[in-house]
């Protein structure tokens, strides 16, 4: 087993992506045996299909370094590391330029919602965006890739290059990769609009619950979070049509580590009155030990630096022998 996953550097990780995304990583990492491996990367050359100046983006990348190492992945027995740092993805990335169809990317709905209506404009990096994220999979000869239900058709392309790439090729040179999407964590939804994904671009910070908010901003966030005027069900068929209830709920069940039905039945027939409190406690228990670790490492440059590095070396000989094996295939002489 090969676990894989990457994460953009951009700004301040969320409720959304810690339960949505990391939260899982941390998990498949404590549960591996000796046989497997885990990397997890910053997917700082994707950043770049958003622009941000020279000293933003170095200090977003040690940020979320050390936002990863806070929420409990362990760099002595994950994998991390900084994609810029290890050049085998954008040589791969190139590679498979060739294989991957411009019409497979068109079809790809994360580029129609972030290039917008001008399309003429959008960066070349953010129409490619997919096939770097390809690239940084197959590579690795991933086998499970954590992720949110937004990044599953990326990996469906990914799935599809492999295959056309492997026949096109008459070599089995990538695994098929299969995604791994948390059911119940899958779309952690706005505060304030039950039918918006809680985001980082959301301009509204009461949208969203950041890893770096203080206990007082985490608790004021849940009690001002947008509800119904109706008192909980006792089951969680009884939130159909609710969005707000069911995303407040559905937190809820996930930081207790139950589900919606057990947590309905416990505050069956009660108001947000009394479970909104409940869960701001639950959120400050978890995400306080989060936070300080956080703030206690992130200054710490030349540790950050250090574990980067270390995962950079180990990434990079990880990926030579796939790397090699593609331009062989292609017949490119190195
Ligand atoms: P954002 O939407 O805030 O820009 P990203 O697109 O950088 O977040 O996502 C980083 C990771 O977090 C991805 O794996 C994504 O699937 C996951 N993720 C982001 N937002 C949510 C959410 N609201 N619920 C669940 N997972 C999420
Ligand atoms: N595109 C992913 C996101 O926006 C990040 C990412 C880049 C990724 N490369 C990856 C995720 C490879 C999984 C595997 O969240």
């Amino acid at each position: 087993m090969r676990v894989l996953s990457g994460i953009q550097p951009t700004g301040n990780l969320h409720l959304g992506n810690y339960l949505g995304a990391i939260r899982n990583w941390v998990k498949m990492q404590d549960e591996m045996d000796s046989t497997s491996q885990c990397f997890f990367f910053l997917a700082d050359m994707h950043s770049i299909t958003v622009h941000e100046g020279r000293e933003q983006r170095l200090a977003n990348v040690r940020e979320m370094a050390a936002a990863l190492v806070a929420c409990g992945i362990d760099p002595d027995r994950s994998v991390l590391f900084n994609q810029a740092r290890v050049p085998a993805h954008a040589e791969l990335c190139w590679l498979l330029n060739g294989t991957a169809r411009i019409g497979w990317l068109n079809r790809m709905t994360q580029f129609k919602d972030k290039a917008g209506k001008n399309r003429e404009s959008a960066s070349v990096g953010l129409f490619a965006y997919p096939v770097l994220q390809a690239a940084d999979v197959l590579l690795y000869q991933a086998t499970h890739v954590p992720v949110g239900e937004d990044q599953k058709q990326h990996l469906e392309l990914t799935r599809d290059i492999a295959i056309k790439f492997n026949t096109d090729f008459e070599r089995e040179v990538f695994t098929l990769p299969d995604p791994i999407i948390p059911k119940e964590t899958a779309r952690i939804m706005s505060l304030r609009d039950g039918s918006a994904k809680m985001s980082k671009s959301d301009p509204s910070d009461q949208s969203r619950i950041n890893l770096t908010d203080d206990n007082d901003a985490i608790a004021q966030k849940v009690r001002k979070a947008k509800t119904d005027p109706e008192p909980l069900p006792s089951e969680a068929k009884g939130l159909e049509g609710r969005p707000e209830a069911l995303n407040l709920i559905g937190i809820y069940a996930a930081m207790a580590g139950t589900n919606a039905d057990a947590v309905c039945a416990q505050f069956a027939g009660q108001g947000f009155g009394a479970f909104k409190p409940a869960l701001a406690d639950l959120l400050v228990g978890a995400l306080a030990p989060i936070r300080d670790r956080y703030v206690a490492l992130k200054d710490d440059h030349s540790a950050l630096d250090a574990i980067l590095e270390k995962g950079a070396a180990k990434a990079s000989a990880a990926a030579e022998p796939t790397l090699r094996a593609a331009y062989d295939a292609m017949g490119l002489m190195r």
